[in-house]
């Protein structure tokens, strides 16, 4: 337990902006700070901290709280954890009374992992500069490298020497425990005997976000068939792969300086660009990137350039992580690097003057990329040509957060350009993703016994590419077809449909962008007014050319019930006669769902333009309000769906 005195003093200490301005990037505007939410996703930041009040509020999301509380949910900790970092931060001594004994085992194998890290860093770096076969052996492979003595510091690489427990013995001489080593990765029991895991190896030490040791990679220094090249620290307390990205520590500050982070696969690539002078830069350690990573990178920036070999592994392994990142809401780029070359011999052949300027006229935006290669590799092949064109509409589909969207229709403009489609059949192919997606989801909080896997197919081509109309445009028809078609219907005893239609009258206006679908519902209006009976045929033959051709696209147009909607039903399949009521509810829902999306985009922009924080407040509360009703009428939408 801590006692009261040290939670006063570590109470007095807290700077609320200088705490939660060291996991997320804040801005001041205003009396207040404002950042991303780091506890949901989103581009546009809504993340409040009030320095005054001493509290952050979400308004995105709703999270709220104080400092100790944020340091908690941030990092995970308890709240006696979340006291130990502030005290470590600000230097407090902490009064300790009794510590539950679990608590004190887990703290005491972390601290302890650390500190055996950090005694072996200094082993290996003494072995590495201050002996013969270190010098003779590593720190001349080191040299012949390119690595000068500043970078071998600032990264403090090592050498693990070929006698099988040089390091073993300095560590039990020392007293470390010998369980405990062995969890570090370091040493190794074969045979009952402990020896050195890392034997005649380079050692890079890999750092925790304050420049702690987690673990090391280990470089085998003459290439040999039987071990592997590189070695690294298993997973343990502290040592969590899928939350690392080597480099971190010492690029978060460039990082957040160019806005954009550099990703490379290996140690030397992101040693040696460091020596270079391009400090914005990690690695991946050649495999695909976790959630987990690209959130370390989205806390600095959401431009991320990938700079690979271009015949490397590391490039698939990267692109299943795209859509990933993609969701993220990160930017990707590529730079590929030429043939047999990485960025670590690459800047070292061409200089970095050279190298900076290669990646600025080098970058290439990845989605487009990864279509030019596919479209290479299809040729004149049609059948390959439409499974790529739905396989680029299911990328496209992953920026689908609202904020995104001006960002999706700029690529389906450049997409439908390289794959020479119409770009409205393009973008109702990628609608129809999204749409499906959604649905699926909904279906299966509606129904979950129902396995729809089989109708999601995206494999299949199933929007011909010519089609030129939009899923917007169909359930705009849709909704001024239904009136045609069933206006005259009954609503419930009081109304009919069309009565119940011209409750939203003012609204129509707002919800339907197509003005001549506006100028029908007006003259239906009229008629229904005079006391007639509109019918179909009323407006069949107008004067107006253009009008008439569109109402007869209307009625022309399929409006088949999905068969999605059919499988609900057991024997007996409902006719939209039957299920007309449905059809103007879920038409009406998907256009005023259209509406609010816009609404959010706009006030989003809004918040973005202005610096004044009492505007800000009232467009966070905007959000909020226009999020809320998103939701419910999302929960409300589509039991008909339009192909
Ligand atoms: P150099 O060849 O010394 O320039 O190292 P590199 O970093 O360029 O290595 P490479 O491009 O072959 O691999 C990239 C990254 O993949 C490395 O930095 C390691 O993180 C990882 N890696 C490579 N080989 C191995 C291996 O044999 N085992 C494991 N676990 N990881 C490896
Ligand atoms: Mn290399």
């Amino acid at each position: 337990m801590i006692s009261q005195n040290s939670i006063q003093q570590i109470q007095s200490q807290i700077d609320i902006i200088d705490i939660i301005g060291s996991f997320i990037k804040l801005k001041k505007r205003g009396a207040n700070y404002l950042g991303n939410c780091p506890f949901h996703h989103e581009k546009t930041p809504s993340f409040t901290v009030s320095p005054s009040k001493e509290i952050y509020k979400c308004f995105g999301c709703g999270k709220s709280g104080n400092a100790i509380g944020f340091v908690m949910d941030h990092e995970k900790y308890s709240y006696v954890e979340a006291l130990r970092w502030l005290a470590n931060k600000y230097n407090i001594e902490l009064e300790e009374t009794e510590t539950s004994p679990e608590f004190k085992a887990i703290q005491l194998t972390s601290d302890s992992l650390f500190i055996i890290n950090n005694f072996a860093k200094d082993f290996f770096s003494n072995a590495l500069l201050n002996t013969e076969e270190g010098t003779d052996i590593a720190l001349s492979y080191l040299k012949e490298r390119g690595f000068n003595s500043q970078t071998i510091e600032k990264f403090q690489l090592g050498y693990n020497p070929s006698t099988k427990d040089a390091f073993t013995k300095a560590a039990i001489e020392g007293q470390y425990n010998k369980d405990l080593l062995i969890k570090t990765g370091l040493v190794v029991s074969r045979d009952e005997k402990l020896m050195d895991n890392y034997r005649s190896r380079i050692i890079f030490p890999i750092h925790n976000q304050s420049g702690k040791i987690l673990g090391f990679g280990a470089r085998i220094i003459k290439s040999n068939d039987k071990a592997p090249k590189y070695i690294n620290t298993p997973e343990n307390e502290i040592y969590i792969k899928s939350k690392i990205l080597y480099g971190s520590y010492f690029a978060r500050t460039a990082i957040d300086k160019a806005d954009e982070c550099l990703l490379v696969e290996g140690y030397t690539d992101v040693v040696s660009l460091h020596q270079a002078g391009i400090e914005n830069v990690v690695a991946s350690g050649g495999t695909s990137l976790t959630i987990d990573q690209l959130r370390l990178i989205k806390k600095y920036t959401k431009n991320l350039t990938i700079i690979y070999d271009g015949d490397s592994a590391g490039i698939k392994a990267a692109l299943r992580g795209l859509d990933l990142a993609l969701e993220e809401g990160l930017d990707v780029k590529l730079v590929l690097i030429p043939d047999k070359e990485d960025p670590d011999s690459y800047v070292n052949k061409i200089g970095a003057a050279e190298f900076i300027d290669f990646v600025k006229t080098e970058k290439k935006d990845f989605i487009l990329f990864q279509l030019e290669i596919a479209l290479k590799d299809a040729g004149n092949d049609s059948s390959k040509k439409s499974a790529i064109i739905n396989q680029i509409a299911e990328t496209i589909s992953k920026i689908n957060k609202t904020e995104d969207f001006t960002k999706r229709q700029d690529y389906i403009k450049k997409v439908s350009e390289l794959l020479k489609v119409e770009e409205s059949g393009f973008n109702a192919l990628v609608n129809k993703v999204i749409r499906e997606k959604i649905n699926k989801e909904e279906f299966k909080n509606t129904k979950p016994n129902i396995d729809f896997s089989e109708t999601d197919n995206f494999q299949q081509p199933e929007i011909e590419i010519s089609d030129l109309l939009t899923k917007d445009e169909l359930h705009e028809q849709a909704l001024v077809r239904s009136l045609l078609e069933f206006g005259m219907k009954d609503w419930d005893d009081k109304q009919k449909v069309a009565d119940y239609f011209f409750n939203y009258y003012d609204e129509l206006e707002d919800l339907i962008d197509n003005k001549k679908l506006v100028t029908i519902i007006n003259l239906y209006r009229t008629l229904y007014r005079e006391d007639e009976e509109p019918t179909v045929k009323n407006f069949l033959y107008n004067e107006d050319k253009e009008l008439n051709e569109l109402i007869i696209k209307i009625m022309d147009v399929q409006s088949e019930i999905s068969p999605k909607w059919k499988e609900h039903y057991e024997g007996h399949i409902p006719t939209r006669e039957e299920l007309y009521k449905e059809e103007v509810l879920s038409t009406m829902n998907y256009l005023q769902l259209r509406k609010i999306k816009r609404l959010i985009l706009e006030n989003q922009e809004e918040m973005q333009r202005t610096a004044d924080s009492n505007e800000q407040m009232i467009c966070m509360q905007t959000h909020q309000h226009l999020k809320k009703l998103e939701s419910e009428i999302t929960k409300k939408i589509g039991t008909v769906i339009y192909k």
